[in-house]
């Protein structure tokens, strides 16, 4: 049985806490969630009682991390729907999509061949394909939007046998559609391409099947998803996490290596891990797949786009609230609210407890698109109330040009 309230009993971070004396209503979950004490325990648990490295010593206390740190690996690729050598550990998304465009597209692309992508992407889907644009000569093109979502009919008019790669998140992070990824990736394998998956503002939100999507490459960070920061996920199909090279060379990734200046690299997904992981945070992300299995991602999912209408319902009676995605497929809630600038809104939201996100949002191509020059986003999770979506809609209705500016005096 899904019990938000019981479930808020998981979080420190939702025990009282305040914030400009106001209790604080945490709306900021598309930048990063909170972590439940079940991940906190997992990392203290590491540090007080088993801390040592992986993969580098001959005793019991270093095996028995290993065992842990591998069996994390497995957890998260069933949490996938993935196979376990197909799960390499990276330092977020950002890293993740960076090692795709950096070992696989310098290598595989040349002059002519296109890169797709969108102008509703974040910065860590658009700018490593720019500048291996400008290494290897390819083109990057922009797949049209339409009403801010991406179609199979705008993909269909870009693509043809020249795409050799499409990059694209799975739902975006400042209008929160979700792209119809597995009809891209038939029509992409179709034409050869193969499909780079920006999965940061889905895989803690909906249940994941990398198998089902037939995606190539699919990347996402943990601290979104209630583990901690500074660990994060590139799944590669196996073949082509094989074909692709590593973008750190170091301790662990190598089997052995000479003066001559021959290297063996390991095998996938080792040849990735240079140097000490964030074994912690391994820990954490594999206790934060666990907790949310145990809530179950279809409930997550059916929870939050039930509170999401709830909250879109009363918005949209507030005249003054422009909302740029009432008809979205995730819980994130991008507006403004007339005639006040962005972060002069979301100041007003502090003073009153309410912790939402304005500005650009790392997808700066966007603005352009929507002819403003920043947004309000405020990004609920499973542990969000309809109170605090009561409470965030009140602020939202006392929002105008004189309270936002009165918080300053
Ligand atoms: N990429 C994160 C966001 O969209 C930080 O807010």
């Amino acid at each position: 049985m899904f019990n938000v309230q019981s479930i808020r009993k998981d979080f420190p971070m939702l025990q009282g806490k305040t914030m400009q004396n106001k209790p604080l209503i945490y709306l900021d979950n598309s930048a990063t969630t909170l972590k439940p004490k079940q991940v906190i325990n997992a990392v203290v648990d590491y540090y007080e009682n088993y801390s040592a490295n992986a993969h580098r010593g001959d005793y019991d206390l270093s095996y028995y991390v290993d065992q842990r740190y591998e069996g994390a690996r497995k957890n998260i690729a069933n949490f996938l729907n993935a196979d376990t050598h197909e799960i390499v550990y990276t330092s977020g998304a950002s890293a993740a999509l960076n090692l795709v465009a950096f070992g696989y597209g310098s290598y595989k692309l040349s002059k002519g061949d296109i890169i797709l992508t969108s102008e509703a992407e974040h910065a860590s889907c658009v700018l490593p394909w720019m500048k291996v644009a400008q290494d290897t000569g390819a083109i990057l093109d922009y797949i049209p939007l339409d009403n801010g979502r991406i179609t199979i009919e705008n993909v269909k008019k870009k693509l043809n046998a020249q795409v050799k790669v499409i990059v694209l998140a799975h739902i975006t992070n400042v209008l929160g559609y979700e792209v119809p990824i597995k009809k891209i990736c038939e029509l992409a394998h179709a034409q050869g391409a193969v499909v780079v998956v920006d999965g940061a503002q889905s895989v803690a939100h909906m249940p994941i099947d990398v198998k089902a999507l037939d995606c190539d490459f699919f990347a996402f960070s943990g601290h979104k998803m209630c583990a901690p920061t500074g660990i994060g996920v590139l799944y590669g199909k196996h073949e082509l996490l094989e074909e692709m090279q590593p973008a750190l060379l170091g301790g662990d990734s190598n089997a052995r290596f000479d003066m001559c200046g021959n290297i063996q690299l390991k095998n996938a997904p080792y040849k990735f891990e240079s140097g000490t992981q964030p074994i912690e945070a391994v820990f954490g992300l594999d206790a934060a797949v666990q907790y949310l299995t145990s809530i179950g991602m279809e409930n997550i999912h059916t929870y939050e786009k039930e509170l999401h209408t709830y909250a879109i319902e009363k918005l949209q009676k507030l005249n003054n609230i422009i909302l740029y995605n009432a008809d979205n497929d995730s819980g994130i809630i991008t507006f403004n609210v007339k005639d006040v600038f962005a972060q002069d809104a979301a100041s007003f939201f502090n003073a009153n407890g309410i912790a939402v996100r304005s500005g650009q949002h790392c997808a700066k191509l966007l603005n352009e698109y929507l002819q403003t020059s920043a947004t309000i986003r405020a990004s609920i999770y499973f542990y969000t109330t309809k109170e605090e979506i009561d409470k965030f809609v009140e602020v939202c209705a006392q929002a105008n040009m004189e309270n936002c500016l009165n918080i300053y005096f």
